[in-house]
């Protein structure tokens, strides 16, 4: 599968999955690796995490995963995210914690429940309104020094904050993951992906397919949506209305990596085989305008 390069010294497959779901996929360790191992043999090796998926389970499952099969590691780029808070019966409020010794003790915490001794890529989950951008810094400067992450960047950021954030930091960006999909275009308009292109980054695309919604919300925009991916999806001589959704992405020239949320191989091989088509602008404009609902001025 092709890749991207996402940094001098880290490529990304051009496809990630990621693991919000992972306890939908109703799999047995032996079954999620087996599952892996299909993965990394259409080229999908860049996994993406959180702390908090699952309320702080889920990185241990796919730790499990590894545990049993650690030569699966170096196959791999490991991608997690870091301070949200969930409230609990001891947390009275979900928030946000940048602070260095927050963000180097969950992340000790994210490689010892992943079975790692390093991740690839860690982002701050959320921009936050009370962080102290220096804290940040000391604790990337830390683990970078550590060798316990290689690169690092943000999730959800919008160009003010990102460029904040990058102003005090001693060590690269290397991406921001956001929402982004036929019927979720906002970071398409608001500066967000005009910014990575400016700061030469590749935006990670979390639920590509609006967390499936392409398939089954009610109304107006997502039946013309429907209808117009199913007309295009003849024209190209692709198998299903997914795969032009993915196009819609992978088309574009801001080189998007969309991130999967499925547990199926079968669902999972769709953005792989989108990879070999590449909308028109005419194609790409004809979502645009579905989803909108008036044409382009
Ligand atoms: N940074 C953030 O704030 C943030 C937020 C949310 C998610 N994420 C990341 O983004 C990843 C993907 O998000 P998502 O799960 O919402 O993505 P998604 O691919 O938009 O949605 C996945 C859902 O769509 C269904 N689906 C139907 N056809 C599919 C197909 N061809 N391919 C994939 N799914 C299909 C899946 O069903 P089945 O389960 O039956 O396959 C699943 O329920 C997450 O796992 C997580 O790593 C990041």
């Amino acid at each position: 599968m092709m890749r991207i390069q996402m940094a001098d010294n880290l490529s990304f497959s051009r496809v990630v999955l990621g693991f919000w779901r992972v306890d939908e996929w109703n799999l047995t360790t032996d079954q999620l690796i087996t599952f892996l191992e299909e993965c990394l043999d259409m080229g999908i090796t860049t996994m993406d995490h959180a702390d908090i998926y699952g309320n702080y389970t889920f990185e241990e499952i796919f730790g499990g995963a590894l545990e049993k099969r650690p030569d699966l590691r170096k196959k791999m780029e490991l991608v997690t995210k870091s301070t949200i808070v969930y409230a609990s019966a001891n947390v009275r409020v979900k928030y946000y914690d940048n602070s260095e010794k927050y963000i180097v003790s969950q992340l000790e915490k994210s490689l010892k429940n992943m079975r790692t001794d390093y991740v690839d890529t860690l982002l701050l989950h959320r921009p936050n309104p009370f962080m102290n951008p220096e804290e940040v810094a000391s604790a990337f400067d830390k683990l970078f020094k550590d060798g316990k992450v290689r690169t690092f960047g943000v999730s959800n950021y919008l160009p003010h904050e990102y460029r904040m954030l990058k102003s005090y930091l001693r060590v690269p960006m290397v991406t921001n993951q956001i929402e982004l999909s036929c019927l979720r275009m906002e970071n398409m308009e608001n500066g967000v992906i005009h910014m990575c292109m400016e700061e030469r980054i590749h935006p990670m695309i979390w639920s590509p397919l609006a967390g499936g919604k392409i398939f089954t919300a009610q109304g107006e925009a997502e039946e013309r949506l429907r209808s117009t991916l199913e007309t295009i999806r003849a024209e190209i001589g692709a198998d299903n209305i997914d795969i032009v959704a993915f196009s819609w992405l992978l088309s574009h020239p801001a080189g998007l990596v969309p991130i999967t949320g499925s547990g199926e191989i079968k669902l999972v091989k769709r953005p792989v085989e989108a990879l070999r088509y590449a909308l028109t602008p005419e194609q790409w404009f004809m979502i645009w305008t579905a989803v909108k609902g008036h044409k382009v001025l």
